[in-house]
Order: structure tokens, then sequence, then C-alpha cells
């Protein structure tokens, strides 16, 4: 796995100011109200400091942008990097300043000037998130474009231990992050059911109880919808279940439900050559449940989670599935695949079943790359979000919220439903081009037991996205780890 960034942090001195090498971050609100380090490095720089807060380009600089000041007469340091931060700046608002701060660094050390600002290790976990590169792949691992390298980032602020304590559980939500996008981040030929299920399996190293559920298994649970989808696949399909049991012995799990699908051709409805390389990122929803739950063990979450993810490949063979063919879910009920692109959907409708059936979760939440209408109607800005469950649906946004993350509730309904009738099944498996994300929803919620609180994430435009997005650089987001993460802290903890 990638590095997280290490960050510590140490006591708040502007003595070593003069010759700290490296580079310096200062926060600044307004060029009135500078604090103690920044009228240090005004001083040491003849003024230099607030004749560049004086300039046109500051006073137009909004909130978590930086300028910089290259090479400081007076200092040794490289460069003294301003971040413009309200004094009373929110948890969001700084951890995007360290974000904005990673940007920026090159290969010298950073000692962030942070004082008493009250979300110190927010902007560390930011810096953090930000200090991702996908490397595997590359003989030379240098690659020069790396943003920082561990332990060379020092937090100077007025109460280290607090902060210390602060940085802990981000630490550990960082490396579910890491590992999601890691996941994401691997190819086909790298990432495929088998590997995933052991990288899935070191889990246990952290405490979480994980099963592989093979082939002959899935057949006599009569997962025959999940199955279709691998048949044209060398590479078997599995289900893997991880379970996390930290909170009370008799309380209902939470259920992770994740697509996993590890290369999506399209099957026989072949997807076009141009752009299905990125199918590679077709198991971001099992990306994101192995993150969170990497994350839980990591931080001892007080809590019971149960994740699941099914891990096929849907590819083209003589074994593969073909428009037409009708398949029995483990539901029972049967469905018409009238296009087997729509494969992610036939994935989780088993493991959605076999979730409820085997734990009688409190709530399932899932989470799927599953449609490319739902970048159609929300971009690469927001996930889609779909649910059953006022409490529980709203609880999902205000964690999206409250960390950042984009999150849309979209509708459900009967008419949309009534799109997947089948004249020979009991459904079929598309809805047609209109509100493509709804039906596919739809589907879903066609396996959700009526009382079960459940919300559907399509996470198709966010979990790998061509540009840099809030945290991450462009590739793959880690989009979801950190809201589940909260949503499990502040819901299902305690
Ligand atoms: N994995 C795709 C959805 C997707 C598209 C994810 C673009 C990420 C980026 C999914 O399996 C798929 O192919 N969906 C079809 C459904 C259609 C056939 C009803 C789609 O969206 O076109
Ligand atoms: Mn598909
Ligand atoms: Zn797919």
């Amino acid at each position: 796995m990638t590095d997280p960034v290490r960050i510590h942090a140490v006591p708040a001195t502007i003595d070593s100011l003069a010759t700290q090498t490296g580079r310096i971050a200062l926060l600044v609100d307004s060029p009135d109200t500078l604090d103690l380090a920044a009228r240090r490095v005004n001083k040491l720089t003849r003024g230099a400091l607030a004749r560049m807060l004086a300039s046109d380009r500051f006073a137009k600089l909004k909130t978590g942008e930086t300028m910089t000041l290259a090479y400081p007469a007076g200092m040794e340091a490289e460069a003294v990097d301003v971040v413009r931060l309200p004094r009373r700046a929110d948890a969001v608002q700084s951890r995007k300043a360290g974000v904005a701060l990673a940007k920026l660094k090159g290969k010298a050390a950073l000692t962030v000037m942070a004082g008493n600002h009250r979300h110190a290790a927010e902007l560390g976990m930011g810096l953090a998130l930000r200090a991702y590169s996908y490397d595997a792949m590359k003989s030379a691992k240098d690659n020069g474009s790396a943003i920082t390298l561990p332990g060379d980032v020092t937090l100077m602020v007025a109460k280290p231990d607090e902060v210390e304590t602060a940085l802990i559980p981000m630490r550990a939500t960082v490396e579910g992050v890491f590992l999601t996008r890691d996941l994401i981040s691997a190819p086909a030929n790298v990432l495929t059911t088998t590997s995933f299920a052991e990288q899935l399996s070191s889990l246990r190293d952290l405490g979480v109880t994980v099963e592989v559920l093979e082939e002959a298994e899935l057949e006599k649970l009569g997962m025959g919808s999940l199955l279709s989808v691998g048949h044209g696949s060398e590479s078997p399909s599995k289900v893997v279940v991880m379970q996390w049991n930290g909170g009370a012995k008799e309380a209902a799990p939470l259920a992770l439900v994740g697509k996993g699908v590890v290369f999506d051709t399209g099957g026989y409805s072949l997807k076009p050559a141009g752009g299905m390389e990125d199918m590679t990122m077709d198991m971001g929803g099992a990306g994101v449940v192995a993150g969170v739950m990497h994350t839980l063990a990591r931080r001892k979450a007080r809590a019971n989670v149960v994740g699941l993810v099914g891990l096929v490949e849907n590819m083209i063979s003589g074994r593969a599935t073909r428009p037409g063919d009708v398949v029995r879910s483990m539901k029972g009920d049967t469905i018409e695949v009238i296009n087997t692109d729509a494969e992610g959907r036939l994935v989780l409708a088993d493991v959605l079943w076999y979730a409820q059936d085997r734990f009688k979760p409190a709530g399932i939440v899932d989470l799927a790359t599953l449609t490319g209408a739902i970048i159609i109607g929300l971009g690469h800005e927001k996930a889609g979000v779909f649910s059953n469950d006022d409490t529980l649906c709203n609880a999902v946004l205000k964690a999206a919220e409250a960390e950042g993350e984009g999150a849309w509730r979209m509708p459900l309904g009967a008419a949309y439903d009534a799109k997947l009738k089948s004249a020979i099944a009991d459904m079929k498996n598309v809805g047609g081009r209109d509100a493509g994300a709804i039906t596919a929803a739809q589907f879903l919620q066609r396996f959700i037991k009526d009382d079960m609180p459940w919300v559907h994430l399509d996470i198709a435009g966010v979990a790998s996205v061509k540009e840099d997005t809030a945290y991450a650089p462009k590739g793959a987001s880690g989009w979801g780890v950190i809201t589940l993460n909260r949503l499990i802290a502040d819901r299902f903890e305690g």
C-alpha cells in the first residue's frame, strides 16, 4: 500500500524560523491579523511578506488558496507558502487548506505554522489525503511528481499533544482511503477476483473476520444472478464477507455492500473500444467497502459492521451470458438479461439478498459504479443517493456534507419500477435510456426487504476522476470512505 504521509505535531516555536530549511507554510486570514509566526517572517524578510499580502493578488485570494514567497531573503527556507484561511475556519475549510498546501509541495520538507488553529489536525489530514500517487506499476519508483515523502511534514502547534491525539483516527482514515485508491487504480490483470480476495483476506491481520465464498458455495446458495456475470471469465466469481465486531454483542450490524466488477467489457453487449480501459475501476464500490473496513479495524471502531463484496469479471467467451438469457436470483426471482452490460445490478441483487438473509442488518448501504446515467445527471461532483428510508438517507447526506464529499438524493417510485417489466420473466435487467440511474436503483430495491433501511450510492461519477478532486489528485478518489466512516462513528458507535 502507498505509505500515507506521516505527519507530526510539535510545540510551536518561532525561534527556528530564520534557520528552518525546506518550505514554511503560514495561515493568514487578513493582512492585519497576522499571527506570531507571520509577524516573525515579516520581520526576517524586512517586510516582504507584508508587501505580498498587500498585493492585489492576495486581496483576490479565496479561502484555501495559496500564494508563495520564493527564496525569501533573510531566511534559509526555500519558500514561504501562505494559505488564506479564516481564523474561525471549519473542519472542511481547514482540510482543504491542507490539500492546497500539499499541491504546492515538491520534495522539500514542510513545516506548517499552525499555532492555535483549532483544526490543525484536519489541515494535516488534508495534506495527507492529497499526497498520494499510484506508483505500483512503475519500475522507477521516484517519478518526480510525487507530492511528498513520508515523515517530512511538521505541524507546529500550541498544543501538540491534542493535535497528535486527533491525528490518530485520521491516519486510520487516510490509510483506508489509500487502500481504496490502490485497489481502484490497479489494472485488471493484476487485481483479479482471486488477488482481490487475497488482499481482503489480509484484513485478518487487523482483526477483521474474512470469509471467501467460492463458486461452488455461491451455486449452493442459488446466486444464479451474480454467477451469470462471471461465466465468461477465466477468473472465478467470489463473494467476500468481512466482519468487524467492535460493538455490543447483540447489536445488529450495519451492512456495507460493494459492486466488485474487476473489469467490465460489457459482455456480449460489448462496450465501445474508446475508454473501455476505464472499466478497471468498476470494482470501486467493493474498493470503498474494503477501505472502510480497514479504517474501522485500524481505529478499533466500537460498532458492528459487515462488509460484503461481489467479485466478478464481465468478459466474453463461449460460456458467457447472452442477451435474452434468463437467470434465477438467490431470492428466487427470475431476471431476463436484456443487456449484459447492466451487470452490476445482477451482482448486487444476490449479495444484497444474502446480506439480509444471513445478517439481519440494522441497515444497508451499497456502493456501486452502477450507471453512466448518473454521470450525465450529476457529473463528477456528486454521487447519486437513493433510499427507501429518510432517516438513514439523511444521516448519509449529513455525513457527506460534514466531510466535504459531494452527494445528492435522487427519487425512486413505482412508475420507474414499472419500466423493469419483462414479458417472459419476473423482471428484465434494464429499464431503457430514460432515468437510467433511477431504474437501476429500482432494480436493486426489488432485492431489499420491505422494512430494511437501505441507501444505494451510485459512485460511477466520483470513484475515479480525470481531474483533481477535493481531496485527491486525478485518478481514484476514494470517495465514500470518509463519509461512511463518519456515518458509522456518528450513528453506529457508543
Ligand atoms: N460499469 C458501468 C457503469 C459505468 C459507466 C461506470 C461509466 C463508470 C463509468 C455499468 O456496468 C454499465 O455498463 N452500465 C450501463 C447500463 C445500461 C446498459 C443500462 C450504462 O450505464 O451504460
Ligand atoms: Mn456494465
Ligand atoms: Zn459495470
